[in-house]
């Protein structure tokens, strides 16, 4: 049996895509998932490359008990420092350090020569060691890279001591002949390859990221890097739910390759990345859409009826999907409501509960049936809310909408104890409603990156997540709402996006005194 392992890049990776922004909030119920999905890295960010990614990873780092935490770092000391500083409090500290190999990235990027680059590999290495032995080294474009090279660069980080050689089709051009060729061949030159741990990290250039990733497993890879939902730079990288369930599908293929996954979590992971990004999967995603396990062709049921067999390769259940049948409504009490919470697998500390329930209550009023969707929802948004007492929170509104009249709405926000009311007036009831945040909370100049509201199951009286993204200067900044009110849902989104655009402008203005 081969134990694979599942490093997850969600938080790197995936997060440096455009569009996938995430707060440290955001982050860290990104890695509380991971870690109850039982993940064995969680890669939390680059540390260099923003004072944001360093918070971030360091948060995770204090956080995080049941995985290693690993941290980015260019081939570089001051690179590699500051990498060390922000993850040294994790249980389990690695430090992933990358390198180019290949002639274009060597030659147009790095400017270095082969020796120099085999120079800083050593120097590199060892220079990370002398903080952790949890050392990663990548041949950044490995699959581009001249065979021969680079297995004199993966013998120069074995023996400056990395404990795991990272080999990227960083740009996503191997197919999976090449890739599984390549492990077994670059293993087999390496001198002293038993001791170390071979991983692939594959992006979906030409939709081959998860294929690639296999035929590395194949090839003898032991640690496949990945993400929820495939998130990751252009078309995105291996998606963590595909690797993982085709393994467990077809140990007959792969080895009996075994991971230490809790796969009933994946249904859940993949819907908080969702969230947090404000998208939702594409109905024929493979695992996580809403239509890969539904069966509509007469044929297929009927088949399904006789033997669920015929059609159904892996069980929704496996994933932690589960007929949306019940469940709760009104006249449910606490009791029942923790009950739930319970079978669905969540553990939450006594105020959380709190907040969901009373949550709950809320929506008992609104909504006649609560689904698991619902209460997965309320969770993940008590989680990220803002709670801070800088933060202004809704109190009341309403708005005047007309086919022939600009709108107009008054909103009341709460700071503290102190209550502040404005009007505004605009295109639409939201437009007028966001009109009269702005002149409450009196934001900093800024502009819309993304409005969107998804539903979170199905009915007329659904509820909507409303997602909201600012952007000023460089910086984005989101703010999610929930609620059976699409109007309630889009203003809470703008004011919980206007309360992070605040907070990063007094944490500035703070560092600069
Ligand atoms: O795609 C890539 O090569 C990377 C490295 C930093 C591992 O993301
Ligand atoms: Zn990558």
């Amino acid at each position: 049996m081969n134990c694979i392992k599942i490093f997850d890049t969600t938080l790197r990776d995936g997060e440096q895509s455009p569009g996938c922004s995430m707060n440290l909030k955001e982050k860290l119920e990104i890695a509380h998932v991971l870690e109850k999905m039982r993940v064995d890295i969680i890669e939390a960010g680059f540390p260099i490359s923003s004072p944001g990614d360093f918070e971030a990873v360091e948060a995770v780092a204090g956080m995080i008990r049941d995985c290693t935490v690993a941290s980015l770092a260019r081939a570089r000391e001051k690179d590699i420092d500051i990498a060390w500083q922000a993850v040294k409090n994790a249980r389990d500290p690695r430090i992933h350090l990358f390198l180019a190999t290949s002639p274009l990235h060597m030659q147009y990027k790095l400017r270095m020569t082969g020796d120099e680059v085999i120079a800083c590999t050593d120097h590199m290495v060892r220079h990370a060691r002398k903080y952790v032995d949890n050392v990663e080294f990548s041949c950044e474009d490995a699959t581009r890279s001249d065979f021969d090279f680079l297995c004199r660069v993966v013998q120069t980080a074995v023996r400056a001591g990395a404990r795991v050689i990272n080999l990227p089709d960083t740009v996503g051009y191997a197919t999976p002949d090449e890739m599984r060729s390549l492990l077994a061949e670059v293993i087999a030159r390496t001198e002293g390859s038993h001791r170390i741990e071979f991983s692939v990290h594959c992006h979906n250039d030409l939709g081959m990221a998860v294929a690639n990733s296999l035929a590395g497993v194949q090839g003898g890879a032991r640690q496949i890097e990945c993400t929820i939902n495939g998130l990751g730079e252009r078309a995105g990288n291996a998606s963590l739910e595909e690797v993982v369930m085709a393994m467990h599908t077809r140990p007959d293929v792969y080895g009996g390759s075994i991971t230490r996954l809790d796969t009933t979590q994946i249904s859940r992971a993949s819907k908080t990345v969702y969230s947090v990004i404000g998208q939702t999967a594409p109905l024929n995603k493979p695992i996580v859409g809403r239509n890969a396990f539904l069966h509509e062709s007469g044929i297929h049921q009927h088949g399904i009826l006789a033997n669920k067999r015929t059609y159904e390769i892996l069980t929704p259940e496996a994933v932690g999907i589960h007929q949306d049948t019940l469940v709760l409504g009104k006249h449910s009490g606490r009791h029942a409501f923790e009950k739930r919470l319970e079978e669905l697998g969540y553990d939450l500390d006594p105020e959380e509960l709190n907040r969901c329930f009373d949550a709950f209550k809320d929506l008992c009023d609104k909504k006649k049936t609560i689904s698991d969707a619902d209460i997965e929802a309320l969770v993940t948004h008590s989680r990220v809310k803002d709670i801070d007492e800088n933060d202004y929170q809704l109190e009341w509104y309403s708005v005047h909408t007309t086919n022939h009249t600009k709108a107009t709405s008054t909103v009341c926000l709460k700071l503290g104890t102190e209550k502040f009311e404005a009007a505004g007036l605009g295109d639409g009831p939201i437009d007028a409603a966001f009109c009269a945040i702005d002149q409450i909370m009196k934001p900093a100049e800024h502009s819309f990156e993304l409005y969107r509201i998804n539903e979170i199951s199905q009915g007329q009286d659904t509820l909507g997540e409303a997602h909201v993204k600012i952007t000023c200067g460089n910086h984005s900044f989101s703010g999610r709402g929930l609620s059976t009110d699409i109007i309630e849902g889009s203003i809470l989104a703008y004011i919980s996006a206007v309360n992070h655009l605040k907070a990063y402008v007094r944490r500035q203005a703070d560092q600069n005194h």
